[in-house]
């Protein structure tokens, strides 16, 4: 009895956590934040629609399966190489999502239109500017195709995307990977708000998913999108290196100047807890606004930027010692997702390029924009819209 009842308990736990995969739009974008984060961004190999088309299709029947807690495709006979590499056998999804995003370069490469989709392409994908802060890594950035897979477990989130980039072998090529552990957003009501490796409360201001009215204005793609990109979003991703020397050895008080909030409780300057209001207009008694003008949340927040948003969703980050500088290598994996690029990340990131104090003590390594398509009907795939059936 006892043992049928462990295989009850452990069979309600395998059960537990699974996501949906098939939906209107893709999972990992309003699907709380999980734990852990592992990124890739691939280079087709493939030339052709035909090739393109059929992967997508395969990692998203195997995605699908991944998400439910079963290996991406059953093992075969013993004489074939696994397709499912493994790594995963016995763990539960931990709330798995695996999230597919199509770069510019699908649609115009070195002037070329390799798959003849150029006259689909949408025009809030046209690559981000340059900001003149950017030192980015080439190597580091950009890519044709990306797979975010999110999970409490950081062993699942990098299972799915083992798996996937074995399946593309011969059709992609990794060009780069990017783990994140330490969700830095909360993304729905009901989450508490996480720390950044700054110390501070990240998250507090975010769009949340339960709000249909924002995600409806902010995040989902609308009519201004070609028609396989309505109810997709488009991602930014940034790898922003925090100089934590330097912020270590600063004082508190500049600490907070430096955001606008509290360290402590990450109440806003002009009030004593996390949720109260954000006056932009006080002043201290010495004259000067008592969030500076160069704070963070003032320059990111919307009423310097046309009363814009975002839904932010990235993870901290440490790699060990950059060998350039001799220092830790560190800080935010940004992430975002939005309706247009241009008027959402590119309004605000000019006005951070431009004024915010935080720039002191960052530097953005790595950047790169994606569509992320529509979510799948079941028995249909990512991307159906885009590639025909
Ligand atoms: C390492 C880099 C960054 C760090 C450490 C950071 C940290 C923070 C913190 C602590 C807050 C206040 C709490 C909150 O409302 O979430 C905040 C707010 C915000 N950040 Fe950042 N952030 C970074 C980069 C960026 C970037 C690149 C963008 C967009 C281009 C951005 C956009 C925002 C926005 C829109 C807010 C909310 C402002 C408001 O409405 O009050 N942040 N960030």
């Amino acid at each position: 009895v006892f043992s049928s009842n462990l295989e009850t308990a452990k069979a309600a736990t395998d059960q537990s956590g699974a996501e949906p995969f098939f939906g209107r739009h893709q999972s990992g974008i309003t699907t709380p934040a999980q734990d852990a984060l592992c990124f890739a961004a691939l280079d087709l190999a493939t030339q052709n629609l035909q090739g393109h088309r059929d992967l997508f299709r395969i990692w998203s029947k195997a995605a699908s399966k991944m998400m439910a807690g079963l290996p991406a495709v059953s093992a075969r006979a013993e004489e074939s190489v696994p397709v499912d590499t493994g790594d995963a056998v016995g763990l539960a999804p931990a709330r798995l999502t695996i999230t597919f995003g199509l770069g510019p370069s699908i649609f115009e490469h070195q002037g070329a239109d390799r798959f003849g989709l150029g006259h689909l392409m949408p025009a809030a994908l046209r690559p981000l500017p340059a900001f003149s802060r950017d030192r980015l890594d080439p190597a580091h950035s950009d890519g044709d195709v990306c797979i975010q897979a999110c999970s409490d477990d950081p062993q699942v989130a990098f299972h799915a995307v083992h798996t996937l980039m074995h399946m593309a072998e011969t059709s992609a090529a990794p060009r780069w990977i990017q783990l994140g552990f330490g969700r830095t957003s909360s993304t729905t009501a009901g989450q508490s708000t996480p720390r950044n490796l700054m110390g501070f409360k990240d998250g507090t201001k975010n769009l949340r998913a339960e709000d249909a009215a924002s995600m409806a204005s902010y995040v989902w793609a609308g009519t201004e999108s070609p028609a396989w990109m309505r109810t997709g979003t488009y991602m930014v991703c940034r790898r922003i290196q925090m100089l934590l020397t330097t912020w270590d050895g600063s004082e508190l008080r500049e600490q907070e100047h430096t955001f606008g909030r509290r360290k402590a409780g990450g109440a806003p300057l002009t009030g004593t807890s996390e949720y109260d209001p954000v006056d932009l207009n006080a002043k201290g008694p010495d004259g000067k606004p008592v969030i500076p003008l160069d704070a963070h949340i003032r320059v990111a927040g919307p009423v310097n930027n046309d009363d814009t948003r975002l839904l932010r969703r990235g993870y901290s980050y440490a790699t060990g010692m950059d060998p350039q500088t001799g220092l830790i290598d560190a800080g935010l994996f940004f992430v975002c997702f939005q309706r247009d690029p241009r008027s959402q990340f590119v309004r605000i990131q000019r006005q951070l390029d431009a004024h915010d104090h935080l720039n002191r003590y960052i530097v953005h390594t790595a950047s790169a924009l994606f569509a992320v398509p529509p979510g799948a009907k079941p028995g249909s795939y990512v991307g159906a819209g885009l590639f025909g059936l």
